[in-house]
């Protein structure tokens, strides 16, 4: 992609210290964009900031949890303050609660609704407001799952916060489209980040098995679709979701759910 299409950009990527969101954020400060880098946690923000620094990015750390919307809308004005605007948004954290459908607990739904759904949808809020005083157009990402088209056990609430972005992201072309404003979904399927390796240690060689592509997608799949949706040239696309999953949910096998029938300790 050439780098004249994110030059003089700015950009806030959240959940980004490891996994998908980071790789999105490294992807995107190679393309010159300066990020503000958003993790719940400041070491891991730290940390990532300094990676992307380390490959010549321009990248700040920033911290907070974003389920908290005034932390949020603190965000957006922080990223103005450190760039001067605000012109790419990547709502990217996002929580995975398993859980079998009878046990479920309103806590555990809370939580997902937090992060996933209030977390995604007050950030694009605070983020659509100032594009709009800018005049100059933006791009707002929401990290989709393809557990949001197809039916995963244990997975009722996560898929249902999942299906939600995406509606979200049809709905707010009405809304934003007359300021240039585009919004869009990335759906992963089965990806490798350090989550998923920690709640089962074979998860890309089981994953890659039933995939038609045979195998898994790593960070820097996902990384590649959203960078077109953030890009000038999606310019015309708006209110869309793309599902990267190497051809999963055309066929949806399930591997053995194990870790969450016996949990480990
Ligand atoms: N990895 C996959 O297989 C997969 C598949 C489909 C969709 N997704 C979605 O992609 C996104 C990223 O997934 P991942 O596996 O890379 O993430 P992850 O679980 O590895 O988390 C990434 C980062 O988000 C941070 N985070 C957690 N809660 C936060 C909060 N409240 N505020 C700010 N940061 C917070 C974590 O500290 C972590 O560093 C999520 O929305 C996830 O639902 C992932």
């Amino acid at each position: 992609m050439a780098e004249e299409l994110f030059k003089n950009r700015a950009a806030i990527v959240t959940g980004a210290g490891v996994g998908i969101g980071f790789e999105i954020a490294r992807q995107l400060a190679l393309q010159g964009v300066s990020i503000l880098l958003n993790d719940v946690s400041m070491g891991l923000a730290e940390t990532a900031a300094e990676q992307i620094r380390s490959e010549g990015g321009v990248c700040k750390a920033y911290a907070c949890d974003v389920g908290d919307v005034e932390a949020v809308r603190q965000m957006v004005g922080a990223a103005v303050e450190a760039f001067g605007q605000l012109d790419i948004t990547v709502c990217n954290a996002g929580l995975t609660v398993w859980g079998d459908f009878f046990e479920y607990t309103p806590e555990m739904l809370e939580r997902l609704i937090s992060v996933n759904l209030r977390g995604s949808y007050f950030l694009a809020q605070a983020a659509a407001r100032q594009m709009r005083e800018q005049g100059s157009g933006g791009r707002i990402l929401f990290m989709s799952s393809v557990t949001g088209h197809q039916s995963i056990q244990y997975l009722s609430g996560y898929s249902m916060t999942k299906a939600a972005l995406e509606m979200l992201a049809r709905n707010l072309v009405v809304e934003l489209s007359p300021y240039g404003i585009t919004v869009n979904c990335v759906a992963p399927g089965a990806t490798v980040t350090p989550r998923n390796l920690a709640d089962d240690p074979n998860y890309e060689a089981i994953w890659g098995r039933i995939t038609p592509t045979g195998r898994v997608a790593f960070p820097a799949d996902i990384a590649n679709a959203a960078l077109f949706f953030l890009s000038p040239a999606a310019a015309q696309v708006t209110g869309q979701t793309l599902i990267v999953d190497g051809g999963w949910s055309r066929i949806s096998p399930t591997p053995s759910l194990d870790f969450v029938e016996k949990p480990k300790g």
